[in-house]
């Protein structure tokens, strides 16, 4: 099963695509994550992701396609995959649609987590991460059992660079012009599922699925 999670930043793609994961045994792929743990590595890679991370923007299909297929080619996917965080713009979802049909494979779901922008910055500015395993909590709705440290390892929860009330405003501005685009060509496609994603974290679980049985 290949899974597409899609949604604003702040949607909740990563909190339920781990979900997924867990229930399905599918490999969490989250492009997101892999520009932060390179970045925490401080490699080349990390460095220049940084770069548009920081500032809100997308970084540069031609980098993230790489890296995304790289991924997907390792043998733990070879049965399916959750993606979040890709694809983001029309050419990562072509991209990803040849290198697919190329092996006479294809998407089975995209899954659209609808959340208004009005509750995204609220949400944003409560989310803690853990700086060691990526884990992810929010201060009202997802508290870690102590405060500011990670229940599954014990490391400090921080506030993620990109997550201040001015770049949440800038990476809303660039989902709405380069990714959300992607709802109709998925429609387009037959396999789009939205999902209300307002709804407590385990409602909008239960109604996924409902959709992948
Ligand atoms: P990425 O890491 O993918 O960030 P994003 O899309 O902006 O999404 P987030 O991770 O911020 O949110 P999420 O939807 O995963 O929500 P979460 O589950 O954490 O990308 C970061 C950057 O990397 C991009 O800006 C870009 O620069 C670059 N990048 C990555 N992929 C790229 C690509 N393909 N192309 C180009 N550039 C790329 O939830 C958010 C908070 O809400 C949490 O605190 C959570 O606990 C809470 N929450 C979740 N669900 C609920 C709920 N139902 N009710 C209440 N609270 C909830
Ligand atoms: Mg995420």
């Amino acid at each position: 099963m290949k899974i597409i999670m899609l949604g604003a930043p702040g949607a909740g793609k990563g909190t339920q695509a781990k979900m997924i994961s867990e229930k399905y045994g599918l490999p969490h792929v989250s492009t997101g994550d892999i520009f932060r743990a390179n970045i925490k590595n401080g490699t080349a890679l990390g460095m220049e992701a940084k770069q548009y991370m920081d500032k809100g923007l997308l970084v540069p299909d031609e980098l993230t396609v790489k890296i995304l297929l790289d991924r997907v080619a390792q043998d733990d996917c070879k049965n399916g995959y959750v993606l979040d965080g890709f694809p983001r713009t029309i050419p990562q979802a072509e991209v990803l649609e040849d290198a697919l049909s190329k092996l006479g494979d294809k998407v089975d779901y995209a899954i659209n987590v609808d959340v208004p922008d009005e509750n995204i910055v609220r949400r944003m500015s409560g989310r803690r991460a853990c700086v060691t395993c990526g884990e992810t909590y929010h201060i009202e709705h997802v508290p870690p059992k102590t405060e500011g440290i990670c229940d599954k390892c014990g490391s400090a929860l921080i506030l993620r660079d990109d997550d201040k009330p001015e770049t949440v405003l800038n990476r809303l501005k660039i989902y709405h012009e380069q990714t959300q685009p992607l709802i109709d060509f998925y429609n387009n496609e037959g396999i789009l599922k939205e999902v209300d994603g307002t709804i407590d974290v385990k409602d909008v679980f239960e109604n996924i699925t409902k959709i992948l049985g």
